[in-house]
């Protein structure tokens, strides 16, 4: 292989408006067809541009028709010299590649590749059945430089896009907009990039009435990158790597595409589906900076337990630590082995605890020998951290703790050191699941600034702590002003005069900023620090390494791989990194580790909080859109900081948000220090939104594990637009104000303050869709597309139930153990054709490969109850009662329904395998009935299935 040879700039840009389109292009020679696509090779079609870095001139690309819904497109440079590789091949072990499956050819696939070198290469995908243009690069040029990478697709006029997580901003994309990816620890910024980063995007199209359809398209790369979307096009532009790009149909069996079908496609076929998580994980968690010690955690959980709210799992944040150092044990305010002790309480009580750890490791100061911080000592003896190339040391930056180094999780023995510091710690602090935080990786200062300064550890932060003098935060939640007017009076004048102290004496220096606008690309260099193209980075002067590790950092790997390269993927392998370690810890068990900053693959390892996000009513309706994009990126396990984590939440916010977060995956409330506290008990209005929608939440928890099997076995969503469900319905295509939870539970929330109604829509009626309200039962009447006023009083969030669903329901405790010790009642909700489907999985909800499990499959039709039940696995609880809703109002005259205590007849003998109500089988055993307007209540039958639920198929006929 030879090393590429880079060429001077061929023409003077200085004074030119920058435009890569300028370029020269490449034009495609040498084909050669291969069993499932083709290769070629790419060569540059003028003089190179250097627009924001060398041009490459030769470049290889292979299409593949890799399964009959998915085509990947890979251009990359045609001689990679070794010792370069990394730049621009993402390797399979760190992402995974999908390749093809060895059967699919270009006859028996869904799409249809073209291309042209009229006048330079440029292609399209189609669908192979209709010729549809789903990509198309014709009339641009393809841009390839060592920093810079930019390909335009046409789009259809209006086009509706969804994904690019992650991202603060509405659900459908718009055709005006700029998704920056760069893992950044800058809040929750709107419309810019955050934590994460996924490049994938599912597109809807909506051919006027006719059958809607969907695909996708996903680019592997890990570079900082950038999506434009502007009116007719798409320009994507990466700061290196490989066009690697997957165009997924959207199609399945029957030839029709749709979203969920082009969301699965993406999982199973190119991250992985999600992990399967914990059943205690879906319970409600409690965690907040500045829980100070023990006594203050006791008051927190005693708090929840006095107020009668569900508690399942405590978390501490950095306030356990000494001195902000992970592993650590504040000898005074979490001193062991009291600390131990009560954790162990909580497990007692069947609660849960998990702690929070840092990415960064505090370096010792190497002039105080009573300063030895063991984490750092061993990992510094297997020469596990990241590197500053300029002195061939550490790379120091800035954290909490003081100067710190982190874990380069690019050589097996950084996960040697991981695994053992989790290990040892958990000995003292026995946690059921770990907190990763400030993952993007943060760093506070630009640069390794601790190198030659590590004699002053421990510094403190270059700002200003929540909880240091004069910080705390006085902001309030729109509309505060007019519940609160007197509150919020006092609060803007204790605002005004600590702005004013803190003026006239400043604790810390005003933090500094870097700039930088477009670097010169100079042959054979690349600038990775700033490189020529400068992305839309949050971070002031947009400066890669601004509260980050330099992008020049690097690795210790063979290839001396940068962060330049690897910056985004820290996230990704700091919490693959702790799933392993957990593994160690509860061998066998499914580790719970919940991350801040993910790519795409994250969620086969872990969960993810939305960050954050800000104590407003704004940051709460966002919060369902993050969520739509992560259900779409394969990390369901998704909840946003609950009643806000910035600035003080108000009792009707975090009332409404306490009833949102109930149909989120993970629900966890989650406050900033120097803020008023926000415990779901401290105001009686919160304490009782909470229970009544924990009591929703927690009767349907075997619904919300059932959805998580199918996404972790079928890459199903959990939480879907309604746009997801009624795909023929174009007038969703925007909705995020409502969202539905698997396919049968609609929740629509309250967005706004001093609200007592809200309004909503009931997708499909008209059209042979029936909803019904969870709390009552009683079928919405609705006309199509109406936009329904609900009543919505502060303590109620509306919740629907879809007709045609049969959901297994367990009785509300105040832990997930005591819920799913109760006995199971079926709710079956009839659609138009008097019929219902359902299903339920069931295991011992922890092992990572449980020896045992129950699939139950429900239907109901012609009045009869139908459940096949398959596995092994034992649900001791009997099935106590059955409710079905949506039966026709004129049974009730001539039917049976009025008759109590109607009776049941067995067939089949003690397995219950067929029992009929009513008519002539009838016979007197203890049921009760009730019946009243469509609603049929059945219940008493605990007797009959006292050896389990569904420990058999049954049959059960209504005859009337
Ligand atoms: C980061 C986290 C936040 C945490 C804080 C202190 O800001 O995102 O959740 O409370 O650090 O550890």
């Amino acid at each position: 292989m030879k090393a590429i040879t880079y060429t001077a700039s061929a023409f003077v840009l200085a004074g030119h408006t920058l435009d890569a389109q300028d370029c020269p292009g490449y034009t495609a020679s040498q084909v050669t067809q291969n069993g499932h696509g083709f290769a070629a090779d790419l060569t540059i079609a003028g003089a190179n541009c250097q627009a924001f870095g060398n041009d490459i001139a030769d470049l290889a690309l292979e299409v593949g028709y890799q399964t009959k819904e998915r085509l990947n497109v890979r251009i990359y440079p045609k001689d990679i010299a070794p010792a370069n590789s990394s730049w621009f091949i993402l390797p399979p072990h760190l992402v995974d590649q999908p390749e093809w499956d060895g059967k699919t050819t270009a006859n028996s696939s869904d799409l249809k590749f073209e291309w042209s070198n009229d006048p330079t290469f440029q292609f399209r995908v189609l669908r192979a059945s209709n010729n549809e243009e789903l990509f198309s690069t014709y009339g641009h040029v393809i841009v390839y430089e060592d920093q810079f990478l930019e390909l335009v697709t046409n789009m259809v006029e209006d086009y509706s896009i969804y994904g690019l997580a992650e991202n603060i901003h509405d659900f459908r994309l718009g055709n005006n907009y700029t998704q920056t990816f760069y893992a950044v620890d800058a809040g929750n910024s709107i419309d810019r990039n955050v934590y994460g980063v996924i490049p994938f995007y599912q597109e809807t199209r909506y051919h006027n009435g006719l059958d809607t359809t969907s695909h996708g398209v996903y680019a592997r790369n890990a570079h900082g990158q950038e999506w434009l979307m502007r009116e007719n096009t798409i320009t994507y532009r990466t700061l290196g790597g490989s066009f690697d790009l997957y165009f997924l149909s959207g199609q399945s069996g029957n030839g029709g595409s749709s979203a969920l079908t082009t969301i699965a496609q993406f999982q199973t076929g190119c991250i992985g589906t999600p992990a399967m998580q914990m059943y205690w994980t879906f319970g409600f968690h409690q965690a907040r900076w500045g829980y100070e010690n023990i006594s203050i955690n006791q008051a927190v959980v005693e708090g929840y337990r006095d107020a009668n709210i569900p508690l399942e799992c405590f978390w501490n944040d950095l306030d356990i630590y000494d001195l902000y150092r992970d592993f650590t044990n504040n000898n005074v305010t979490f001193p062991l082995p009291e600390f131990t002790q009560w954790i162990e309480e909580l497990h007692a009580n069947g609660q849960h605890y998990v702690p929070i750890i840092d990415s960064n490791i505090y370096v010792s100061n190497p002039n105080n020998a009573s300063d030895t911080y063991a984490p750092y000592e061993n990992g510094k003896n297997l020469q596990t951290f990241i590197r500053d190339p300029t002195t061939g040391d550490f790379y120091f930056g800035d954290n909490w703790p003081g100067f710190s180094v982190w874990g380069d999780w690019l050589i097996p023995s950084t996960q040697e050191w991981w695994t053992n510091e989790i290990v040892t710690w958990y000995k003292g602090t026995p946690f059921d699941g770990i907190w990763i935080d400030l993952s993007e990786a943060a760093s506070f200062c630009a640069g390794s600034c601790g190198n030659g300064r590590l004699t002053e550890n421990p510094i403190h932060p270059p700002f200003l702590l929540p909880g240091d003098p004069l910080t705390f935060d006085f902001n309030y939640p729109e509309g505060f002003n007019i519940s609160n007017a007197t509150e919020a009076a006092s609060a803007a004048a204790a605002s005004a005069s600590q702005s004013s102290a803190l003026s006239a004496s400043p604790i810390l220096p005003a933090a500094t900023t870097t700039t930088q606008g477009r670097t010169e690309p100079t042959p054979g260099v690349r600038n990775l620090n700033y490189p020529p193209y400068v992305i839309n980075n949050v971070q002031a002067g947009h400066a890669l390494g601004k509260s980050s590790i330099e992008p020049n950092a690097t690795h210790n790997d063979q290839y001396n791989t940068t962060e330049y390269e690897m910056h985004n993927l820290f996230g990704l392998q700091i919490s693959n990194a702790t799933y392993h370690a957990l593994l160690e810890v509860f061998p066998g068990r499914r580790p719970f580790t919940v991350g801040r900053s993910v790519f795409a693959g994250s969620g086969k390892t872990t969960s993810h909080w939305g960050g954050d996000n800000t104590s407003t009513w704004g940051s709460m309706f966002l919060s369902i859109s993050q969520a739509f994009t992560m259900m779409m990126s394969g990390i369901p396990m998704f909840g946003a900081d609950t009643c806000g984590f910035a600035r003080n939440t108000d009792y009707q916010l975090c009332s409404r948000w306490m009833e949102l977060s109930a149909f989120f995956p993970f629900y966890r409330n989650h406050n900033v220090k120097a803020t008023i506290g926000q415990e779901a008990y401290r105001w009686s209005s919160v304490a009782e939104s909470s229970r009544r929608a924990m009591a929703v939440r927690y009767s349907m928890l075997t619904y919300m594990y059932t959805l998580f099997y199918y996404a972790h076995t079928k890459g199903e969503t959990v939480m879907r637009a309604l746009a997801w469900e009624f795909p023929s319905d174009s007038t969703l295509r925007e909705t995020f104000n409502q969202f539905l939870l698997g396919p049968s539970i609609l929740v629509t929330p309250v967005l706004v303050p001093n609200a007592d109604t809200v309004q909503g829509v009931f997708p499909g009626i008209g059209e042979g869709e029936r909803w019904y309200d969870w709390y009552t039962l009683a079928e919405v009447k609705a006309q199509p597309h109406e936009n329904v006023t609900m009543s919505a009083p502060l303590e109620h969030i509306n919740v629907h139930v879809r007709g045609g669903s049969i959901l297994a329901l367990q009785q509300p405790k105040l832990t997930t153990r005591d819920t799913r010790n109760t006995p199971y009642s079926l709710l079956v909700a009839l659609d138009d054709n008097g019929q219902a489907k359902g299903s339920l999985y069931l295991d011992d909800g922890e092992s990572l490969e449980p020896n045992a499990t129950r699939l139950v499959q429900f239907s109901y039709s012609d009045n009869c109850l139908e459940f096949s039940s398959e596995g092994q696995y034992h649900a001791s609880q009997p099935l106590s009662n059955i409710t079905i809703t949506g039966l026709a109002g004129s049974v009730n005259s001539t039917g049976c329904y009025p008759r109590r205590n109607g009776g049941w007849a067995h067939h089949g003998g003690p397995q219950h395998s067929s029992m009929h109500y009513g008519g002539k089988n009838c016979d007197t055993g203890g049921f009760q009935t009730s019946y009243s307007n469509g609603v049929l209540k059945v219940s008493g039958m605990d007797k009959y299935t006292k050896d389990g639920a569904f420990q058999e198929n049954l049959k059960l006929c209504f005859e009337w």
